[in-house]
């Protein structure tokens, strides 16, 4: 395996395409405006170098999951939009990029311009990596360079199979993650502490199962612990779970317990009958005291501190998803306090922390401790993926 060539390694590209890979997978207001645009930030150092030295620039990503089909509320045109306003200059939009007239609208752009192409999830053939729609991405262009850090673990056409037909390389963004990513974990810190949240453990099932074999201790919150609980026997009441995943969760709990990692569940919870902001209906309760009409939103002050202590003894913290309903106040409460308690242990220079994940960069933003932790990556699947060892085939293609 060879070392993944950057833009370092590139050649005299004036007046060549480059096809950049970017993740411009972000929140859409309801009034069509890209709510938070970090990783359209991201990008900047990758597109002003190729700029500056006289590329022309083909933006390439998805947004959202629109299963192969054109979906309106899934149109790039108004990332298109605001990433002219970042940019402060013209971003031309290409709806259609595999039909006949792609080819002559990429021939006219001129050296320097930044054109962004439709969602490529708009496509059948993006997410079965299909060979016809990884030609046409690779027909429009010179070389490839992927700076997707977060949409490296899907063998996607736009990941793996257009970067096996172009000479290919790392942008900025991608070798700033990776390098943040080596930099945190290459010394193998222990004890460590993963912090796994959220809503489903569908998503994560490999994962958790990765992790628990890697770190020492793995403290389940968010409703993903609902799943792990009622796979216990506790009553959750009408907590959102994932009833049919409860032998995936035994297993887990199984290998777990086979192993070094300790796996910390919620032993308190904070529950409402419904969620809305303050309900009157809410109390904390141990988890054996859950009522029938209730739902779990939010970690108890009892489990909190728990894991405040277990943070304490840590060196290394991996966390993604929140604990609780941080979207509906209180119950950001234990995802701010133990936002809180990381940010004060990486501050003392006692804990690396690592976060990623949408959810849980929005929820550390909500708590303004964002910049106190080592690390927070702009992936969620990738950077949890990475983290639990597992290759990503966005990277390993490069190499
Ligand atoms: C993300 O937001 O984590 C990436 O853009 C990947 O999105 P996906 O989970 O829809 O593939």
């Amino acid at each position: 395996m060879s070392v993944p060539q950057t833009l370092d390694d590139l050649g005299e590209i004036a007046g060549q395409v480059a096809l950049v890979r970017v993740d411009f997978n972000v929140p859409i207001g309801e009034d069509g405006a890209v709510g938070d645009d970090t990783r359209l930030r991201a990008s900047l150092p990758t597109v002003m170098a190729l700029r500056r030295r006289g590329a022309v620039v083909l933006l390439l990503s998805h947004l959202g999951r629109p299963k192969g089909k054109p979906t309106a509320a899934f149109s790039l045109a108004p990332v298109a939009q605001a990433y002219s306003s970042l940019l402060g200059d013209e971003v031309h939009f290409l709806e259609d990029w595999t039909g006949a007239g792609a080819k002559r609208a990429v021939s006219e752009l001129e050296a320097g311009d930044v054109a962004l192409l439709e969602n490529t999830r708009f496509y059948a053939g993006e997410e079965s990596n299909g060979p016809e729609l990884a030609s046409a991405m690779a027909d429009l262009a010179d070389f490839y360079v992927n700076d997707a850090f977060s949409a490296s673990h899907r063998a996607h056409a736009s990941t793996v199979g257009v970067a096996r037909l172009l000479p290919s390389y790392m942008g900025r963004a991608l070798q700033d993650e990776l390098g943040a990513l080596q930099e945190a974990i290459g010394h193998g810190r222990e004890p460590s502490t993963a912090i796994i949240g959220g809503a489903k453990i569908s998503s994560k099932l490999d994962v958790l199962e990765q992790l628990s074999t890697k770190v020492d201790n793995l403290i389940i919150g968010g409703a993903m612990a609902n799943t792990f609980l009622a796979a216990l026997k506790k009553p959750i009441g009408k907590s959102l779970a994932e009833r049919n995943l409860e032998d995936a969760a035994l297993r887990i709990l199984k290998s777990a317990s086979q192993g070094k990692c300790q796996i910390h569940l919620p032993e308190d919870v904070v529950v409402a009958r419904e969620l809305t902001p303050h309900p009157v209906s809410l109390r904390t309760a141990l988890v054996e005291d859950v009522a029938a009409d209730e739902m779990i939103l939010d970690l108890g002050p009892r489990t909190v501190a728990k894991t405040v202590d277990v943070l304490r003894s840590s060196q290394l913290l991996i966390w993604n998803g929140p604990l609780g309903a941080f979207e509906t106040p209180p119950f950001e409460t234990s995802t701010f306090a133990i936002a809180q308690a990381a940010a004060e242990l990486t501050r003392k220079g006692s804990l690396i922390s690592l976060a990623g994940g949408g959810d849980t960069l929005a929820a550390l933003n909500k708590s303004g401790l964002t910049a106190d932790l080592t690390h927070v990556s702009t992936g969620g699947g990738a950077f949890l993926e990475w983290v639990a060892g597992i290759a990503l085939p966005g990277l390993q293609v490069l190499t």
